[in-house]
């Protein structure tokens, strides 16, 4: 059989390295007349048109996009999609949040038919803003889990999800417990781990909703199997972080409460993280555990600025996420809008290759996966969007004052949102179309 290989032509760009370690201009490729080559659903090359053209076999599919910038698919490392249904409740920080508005609008998830929609939604809006990988909260129940790997499967995404453990201080129509908890996750693991693109999430919400047994339970998940992830919060609000230290006296913080039951690895994600202490961040850059930035949740949630720069000093691998429904959208490009601002406002810049690097390479380093996403290297995931440099008015304005590549890439990510996706494409085939 003859492999299926379709090559497509527009601007590319992808990123090769951390800009903080390899420097600004050897951290991306870019290419104005590119190309890129797949074949079955993976990469097979990427380069100037003028050169691959050349050696395309004859009668190979070219698509070709004007004004256009293609790049990988955005990885989103953390976010909830129970969540996608109270995006933008109004007027509390984190813990009055989840009393008045998270938990109730969780508990509707226990009917597998509303967990089916709210999937469907979900991705379709994850792709509509490029989005091809996320970090996926469910909710305390199985079927959420369940609808939610069923919906990406369908689609054949790479997608990383998990219910979530949670055996106190919630209500208790979603609570359950140290023993369920683990029973209802090995199931998960047992249906969905490794399967087609699908990866599983030990997912405990956070240290305030387990109790020591089940923290222990989800140490002991982690060594029965191989591959898994760990996905949870960390050090996100001040009111928050003083409850875990009065939960757990005997820890000396936040993240030795998770330390404590073995919880740090590498395939470790913990959202959020702004309130840490050099020890914390010497400890996750040790274990080689990530923390996913959440500008839009943060500053929406009035929980602090995070320090980007201080990770980068102690090496800590850092994706973005978008956390719906705190965060404010589904777009990485919005997300990076709120990261220049949360530079800022601490003095310091987000320059618009650390962004590419953070929504893509950065993210799958993340993740663990920048053998398969996350960059253009032969044999990876064909994941990519398509993103249009003049998707509005505005837009097709300003670029036309924009001289350099870092500048158009600067107004992409200030001003594009899912208008300017006009193409997603997830194992090569398309799977979202803007109009
Ligand atoms: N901490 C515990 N649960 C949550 C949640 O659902 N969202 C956010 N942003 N923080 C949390
Ligand atoms: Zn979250």
């Amino acid at each position: 059989m003859t492999a299926a290989r379709k090559a497509y032509r527009a601007s590319i760009i992808h990123s090769i390295g951390d800009p903080a370690e390899v420097g600004l201009e050897a951290s991306y490729e870019y290419f104005e007349d590119g190309l890129l080559v797949v074949t079955d659903g993976q990469i097979e090359s990427v380069g100037d048109a003028g050169i691959l053209l050349a050696h395309l076999p004859h009668g190979t599919e070219v698509v070709e996009y004007d004004d256009a910038l293609l790049m990988p698919g955005f990885i989103d490392t953390h976010i909830h999609y129970p969540q996608t249904g109270m995006i933008a409740s109004y007027g509390e920080q984190l813990l009055d949040w989840l009393n008045n508005y998270t938990f109730p609008a969780e508990k509707a998830f226990s009917d597998p038919a509303h967990a089916d929609e709210v999937a469907e939604i979900f991705l379709n809006e994850l792709l509509r803003n490029g989005t091809t990988t996320a970090l996926v909260f469910g909710t305390v129940h199985k079927a959420s889990v369940d609808a939610f790997f069923s919906a990406a499967d369908k689609r054949n995404l790479r997608m990383i999800a998990g219910k979530v453990l949670m055996d106190r201080n919630a209500p208790d129509y979603l609570t359950d417990t140290a023993e369920s908890g683990y029973r209802d996750s090995r199931e998960l693991i047992e249906r969905w781990h490794g399967k087609g693109r699908l990866h599983y999430a030990v997912t405990p919400r956070f240290a305030p909703t387990s109790s020591d047994e089940q923290l222990a339970a989800a140490g002991q998940l982690l060594q029965e199997y191989e591959g898994l992830y760990m996905h949870t919060h960390l050090s996100e609000n001040r009111d928050e972080v003083e409850w875990v230290k009065s939960l757990f006296p005997q820890c000396s913080g936040y993240l030795d409460v998770y330390d404590h039951f073995n919880l740090l690895s590498e395939r470790s994600v913990f959202a959020h993280g702004i309130h840490l202490c050099d020890d914390e961040c010497k400890r996750l850059a040790e274990t080689g555990s990530a923390v996913a930035f959440c500008p839009t949740s943060n500053l929406f949630l009035g929980s602090g600025l995070f320090n980007l720069p201080k990770m980068e000093q102690h090496k800590v691998h850092v994706g973005l996420g978008t956390d719906v429904g705190a965060g404010t959208s589904f777009s990485i490009l919005q997300t990076l809008n709120e990261a220049y601002k949360v530079m800022q406002l601490q003095g310091a810049k987000l320059n618009p290759f650390k962004s590419l690097y953070l929504a893509t390479l950065g993210g799958a380093r993340a993740l663990r996966l920048d053998d398969r996403i996350g960059s253009f290297a032969s044999g990876n995931d064909a994941d990519f969007v398509v993103l249009d440099y003049n998707a509005t008015q505005l837009m097709q304005y300003r670029m036309q004052q924009a001289k350099t590549l870092d500048e158009k890439l600067f107004v992409l990510m200030m001003l594009g949102d899912d208008r300017t996706v006009r193409e997603t494409f997830a194992a090569g085939q398309s799977v979202h179309r803007r109009g």
